[in-house]
């Protein structure tokens, strides 16, 4: 099978390197890629936002499947595009990715779907020549991701994880694209995870299918804010999280590609997923000045030596190839990943792996995965 992956973060390696250990895939294309998706994948020159140019690439290449990566060309239509032609596609529709590209959609859609969003939201809405704004209260907590897989009627629950948003330790300074992320969450207990299934994942599925007429499929994400053992939707996301995906993916023992294609043919109701039982953690290595301006075009120095650490791979999000070298094109440069016996071991390898790694104005918090080291949750049947 050939597969299109479209993207060039760190969540698009990690989807092509995982993409290219199936049995079933042949080949894998990364439009456009980055440095890193050379090593498991073609890179091609499209951007994620020509949809046209990639429904052209994807016939002319045989695409038995495309796997739509960033939020901005599920918002515009790839889905809807490629579906009329008759080409597989993993991702919600348009209408259906609305849940993330209009938060006015999703705050709506949550209420008349009683997705518990109600103490978290002032419910103000101001109407303004299609500009429309909600405000919400500051809810004070512990943030982790919920990430599922559905084929529009069963969602297969990903591990749980927790995103690291803030650029500095402590949670401090603006938020980023996220500054690291590890798997699994012991915040996210097996009551929870079941909860959050059955409230944050399912509804949506079901609102979507019946009352909204468009069914969604593809990957949907609930960023949840949790305390004294309840939850709120914050947010939804029509698309794998980034920088969630690396721990995730790295812990993944299924075929992927496989999981895939079950959901794009609503298949998924039998599937099982496996997972590594070892804790995973991303650290990002980023620019200096991230997230207002950084310099591109750093040389990045030490990547075999991490790469080649015993369970640890080194994705790649902001880099290109510049002759012989590999230097930094983006504000997010790396996530470097790793697995431990336990959560601390996992954090201690990735850590060390970094280490390794240098590029002028490199910078990364040294506290990933440390609110999972406080709370020593055991594992659910989600994890
Ligand atoms: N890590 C946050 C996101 O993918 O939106």
């Amino acid at each position: 099978m050939k597969i299109l992956v479209i993207g060039g973060g760190g969540r698009e390696h990690t989807l092509a390197w995982k993409l290219s250990q199936s049995p079933r895939v042949d080949q894998v294309f990364c439009a456009p890629g980055n440095a890193g998706t050379e090593s498991c994948a073609r890179n091609v020159e499209i951007n994620p936002e020509n949809i046209e140019g990639l429904l052209a690439f994807a016939q002319k290449e045989g695409i038995e499947l495309t796997v739509v990566g960033p939020e901005a060309p599920l918002v515009g239509g790839i889905v809807d595009l490629f579906r009329e032609k008759g080409l597989k596609i993993f991702g919600p529709t348009r209408e259906a990715a609305a849940l993330e590209g209009s938060k006015v959609f999703a705050k709506e859609f949550m209420s008349r779907n009683r997705i518990p969003v109600e103490e978290a939201m002032e419910k103000r809405v101001f109407g303004s020549a299609g500009d429309r704004v909600i405000l919400e209260e500051i809810l004070t907590g512990e943030e982790a991701s919920y990430i599922g897989i559905t084929d529009g009627k069963t969602v297969i629950p990903m591990a749980s994880s927790q995103d690291h948003k803030a650029v500095f330790d402590g949670d401090r300074g603006p938020n980023t694209g996220g500054m690291g992320a590890y798997s699994p969450a012991p915040v996210m207990n097996e009551g929870l995870s079941a909860r959050a299934l059955a409230e944050a994942m399912e509804p949506v599925i079901r609102g979507m299918a019946a009352r909204e007429g468009q069914k969604y499929q593809g990957a949907l994400y609930a960023g949840l804010m949790i305390r004294g053992g309840e939850f709120w939707v914050l947010e939804y996301n029509c698309r794998f999280g980034d920088p969630e995906t690396q721990p995730i993916l790295f812990r993944l023992q299924s075929d992927l590609a496989s999981l895939l294609l079950q959901a794009v043919e609503e298949d998924l109701k039998e599937a099982k997923v496996k997972w590594d039982p070892r804790p995973a953690v991303c650290v990002v290595l980023c620019s200096g000045g991230y997230p207002g301006g950084y310099a591109k075009g750093k040389e990045i120095t030490g990547l075999e030596e991490a790469g080649q650490m015993e369970d640890v791979s080194v994705f790649h999000a902001g880099t290109r190839r510049e002759g012989k070298k590999i230097v930094t094109a983006g504000g997010r440069v790396l996530g470097v990943t790793a697995r431990g016996k336990d959560l601390r071991a996992a954090i201690d390898r990735a850590y060390q792996a970094c280490a390794r790694i240098n590029f002028e104005g490199m910078r990364y918090r040294r506290d990933i995965g440390n609110k999972g080291l406080i709370r020593k949750a055991p594992m659910t049947k989600h994890q």
